[in-house]
Order: C-alpha cells, then structure tokens, then sequence
C-alpha cells in the first residue's frame, strides 16, 4: 500500500486535485509525445511547390515493382507503387497522433507502429494524399 507522501509523489496530479475536491480537466496518460510527432494541425507540406524525383536514382529503387513502397523521409512522404502508371505519395505523418517514420506496408495498408492503427494506400483514406503525375522516370508530386 503506498504511503500518503508517494501517492502525491506519483499519481496523476488532475486526480490529486480532485482528491482535494478541486476539478481539473486533463487527460492523465502518462504516455509521452513521440520525437517524431507532428500535429494534425501542421503540415510542412502544405503550399509547397511541386516535388520533381527522378525514380531511375538509386534510392528510389524500392518503388520498380509494383507494391514496392518507402518512406522518403527527408521530404516526409510514403511512396507506393499501385501500377506501371501510378505512384501514389502520401504525407508520413499519421492522422492518429502525427508519428512518422513507424511505417509498415502489407501491399495494401500502412501500419503505424506507433498503436498499431492501418490506413488504405487508396487517396480516400484517412493518409493525406497528394497529386501526382508519373512521366516516363519523372514523378511529379503537388502538394
Ligand atoms: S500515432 Fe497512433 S497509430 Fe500512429
């Protein structure tokens, strides 16, 4: 049983408060806001100009085959294959709580590592997508 001074020392302090008959709302999680977190309300790539890759570098080889995806994390996009034709890009951040970079792709779903929560490579979901236009190795994105 926990002494009266680690009760104060440790619990959530809204509820040691309410103790006291004082309210207070707020959330007590104790779980911390992940380094890579990025508000629902922030996007860097809003308003941007569009991105031109040229797909024959190297590092985009991951995307040559269809399903093949990445996360292109120095622009903060998720890339997928979907047909010879379509490359779709979609923001890294995830619309639960902003993580980035905890990706995993099943072929037809991302994964958040973060809680575990799966979102469509479809332009439909919940994943914010943006246009793009693929010309010969030239993939184009607007934001
Ligand atoms: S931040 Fe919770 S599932 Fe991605």
């Amino acid at each position: 049983m926990k002494t009266r001074r680690t009760f104060l020392k440790t619990a959530c302090k809204p509820i040691v408060l309410a103790a006291f008959g004082i309210t207070v709302i707020e959330a007590c999680s104790s779980e911390e806001t992940p380094d890579n977190y990025l508000s629902g309300s922030q996007n860097e790539n809003d308003n941007k100009a569009p991105l031109e890759i040229d797909l024959s570098d190297g590092k985009f080889s991951d995307l040559k085959d269809i399903g093949g995806w990445m996360n292109y994390t120095s622009e903060n996009l998720l890339l997928v294959r979907i047909s010879d034709s379509e490359i779709r890009a979609f923001n890294n951040s995830c619309p639960h709580q902003g993580t980035r970079d905890k990706w995993s792709f099943d072929g037809s779903d991302f994964e958040c590592g973060q809680h575990g929560n799966t979102y469509s490579n479809s332009c439909g979901g919940s994943l914010r997508c943006y246009i793009t236009k693929l010309d010969g190795t030239i993939l184009t994105i607007n934001f």
